[in-house]
């Protein structure tokens, strides 16, 4: 199998299979974010507890490249610190960039590096990080 095939199934699979969509019935950060581009929603919530993200949830409409990468986000940051979740966000900047960078505690994220190629779907692939990025922002904020 070539590894843009294995790329676009793993894509498809957080699509169609989405891990962590839904609400949190209780308090949790939660950050409403669109894409200027399409006008797309997400909805993120964070579940932060002592600088830990314990868990985090999805919800919105958007192309299969910005819902697979919530589904991706939410699972990778889960039992991080939030400067570790940080760091993820940056990295994943990086990989929007072109850089050749590695996710060791969650490769799935990879199969999204062949959307440098592609402008116009960077900000789908960027739309949940850009609300993590905000929700951790904003609760350091309250500290
Ligand atoms: Fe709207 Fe991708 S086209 S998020």
């Amino acid at each position: 199998m070539q590894l843009d095939d294995l790329y676009r199934r793993v894509i498809m699979d957080h699509y169609k299979n989405p891990r962590n969509r839904g609400k949190f019935d209780d308090d949790a950060v939660t950050i409403e974010l669109n894409n200027p581009t399409c006008g797309d929603r997400i909805s993120l919530q964070l579940k932060v507890e002592d600088g830990i993200v314990k868990a985090a949830k999805f919800s919105g409409e958007g192309c299969s490249i910005s819902m697979s990468s919530a589904s991706m986000m939410t699972d990778a940051v889960k039992g991080k610190t939030l400067e570790a979740a940080l760091e993820m966000a940056s990295k994943f900047s990086s990989l929007m960039q072109g850089e050749d960078v590695e996710f060791e505690d969650y490769e799935d994220i990879e199969a999204l590096s062949g959307v440098n190629k592609f402008p116009a779907r960077i900000k789908c692939a960027t739309l949940a990080w850009n609300a993590l990025r905000k929700g951790i922002e904003g609760t350091e904020e309250k500290h």
